[in-house]
């Protein structure tokens, strides 16, 4: 078992990564808990043991259910089961799971304690880590949350062996983002070693700016084009997917800008090769739509804010040129795509 330590200024708490580790569950539970509500979803299949008096609470599948409306489900059968401030919530799952359970738990009674067992790579190495929860509106993603961390995070690598291919890719396209994070030939490792890895980069980065204040931003690496990628839509990439292209995007245009050298990105290329995710982008997706969407919320008077490795390591750049961005844009089009 790897413990990497996240080590917050009030609660610090650890991460347990390695095969088996769900079974820690019950002595992760706080004391206090009588009862322990566990919240999945059909089809994850991983059983856990809190230790104490629990029950299964299923919510549906996909972005669709990251919802208000099963915040307030949850919490309704959570009442009337007659789950107590002292008690906790168990969040089995994915990112889908732990962001709405976590935000439950935020909610319920005013904040109960909750810990993630995390069941996806993308959910072992991003999602579950760092406490941020929270749910999607109609008017866009995670735009009601709250930053609720969790008492423990238990990352069972046996877990990821149902884990779907598609699914799979998606956090390998997160897991390429941690080599540009200090995480350096992560390749290399053994799945435990590189799952904690990424678990203590994130720890560390989400410890220093726990609100999200300035630092936190890097853990977006790769995500300004991947999130207009997918706001754009008219494809079937994954997030990871969309990332993996992203990282390739913001190195080819970390080297024009004359941040990184040649080797430094073809290091880009490289990572994401090695994981077997795209480097181009969708077909069909112009300069126009996709610079626009970059640029949305951000109120750049003059160029777009971009997270951009650099001399000293990956960080916001604030008024990128067009010409630029364009430019870059086009080294990540496949043949017949470009302009
Ligand atoms: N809070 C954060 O800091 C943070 C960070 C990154 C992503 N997220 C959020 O995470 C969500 C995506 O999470 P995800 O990629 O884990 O997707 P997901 O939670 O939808 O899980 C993917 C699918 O795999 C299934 N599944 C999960 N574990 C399984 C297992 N062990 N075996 C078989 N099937 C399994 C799930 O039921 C689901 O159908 C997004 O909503 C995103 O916004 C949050
Ligand atoms: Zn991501």
């Amino acid at each position: 078992v790897i413990v990497v330590p996240v080590p917050l200024a009030e609660r610090g708490y650890e991460v347990l990564v390695g095969a088996g580790v769900r079974h820690e569950l019950a002595r992760t539970v706080p004391p206090s808990a009588a009862r322990v509500a566990v919240v999945t979803q059909a089809g994850i299949g991983v059983e856990v043991d809190p230790g104490r008096e629990h029950r299964v609470f299923e919510m549906p599948d996909g972005e669709e259910a990251k919802s208000l409306a099963t915040v307030e489900d949850l919490c309704r059968r959570f009442a009337q089961w007659g789950l107590t401030r002292a008690d906790a919530v168990v969040a089995v799952g994915g990112g889908i799971v732990t962001d709405t359970a976590g935000f439950a738990a935020a909610v319920y009674h005013r904040g109960v304690s909750v810990v993630h067992v995390p069941t996806t790579l993308l959910g072992q190495i991003d999602a579950a880590i760092g406490g941020k929860t929270g749910v999607n509106l109609p008017e866009g993603k995670n735009l009601v949350g709250a930053f609720w961390q969790p008492r423990a995070v238990l990352c069972d690598t046996d877990v990821l062996a149902t884990l779907p291919p598609r699914e799979r890719r998606s956090g390998l396209g997160e897991l390429a983002k941690y080599h540009f994070l200090g995480g350096g030939e992560l390749d290399a490792l053994p799945l435990d070693e590189r799952v904690a890895a990424c678990v203590a980069i994130k720890a560390e980065v989400v410890a220093d700016d726990e609100r999200e204040a300035g630092r936190r931003a890097i853990l977006n690496y790769g995500h300004t084009l991947a999130h207009a990628i997918e706001i754009a839509g008219r494809h079937d990439l994954r997030h990871g997917e969309a990332v993996a292209v992203g990282l390739v995007f913001a190195g080819e245009l970390a080297h024009r800008l004359g941040r990184i050298d040649d080797g430094r990105l073809a290091e880009h290329r490289r990572v994401v090769a090695a994981y077997d995710l795209p480097s181009t982008l969708p077909p069909g997706l112009p300069d126009d739509e996709l610079i626009e969407l970059m640029g949305r919320d951000k109120k750049a008077l003059d160029g777009i804010t971009f997270v951009l490795d650099g001399p000293r390591g990956v960080e916001t750049v604030p008024g990128v040129a067009r010409s630029d961005i364009e430019a870059a844009l086009d080294a990540v089009r496949s043949e017949g795509d470009r302009s």
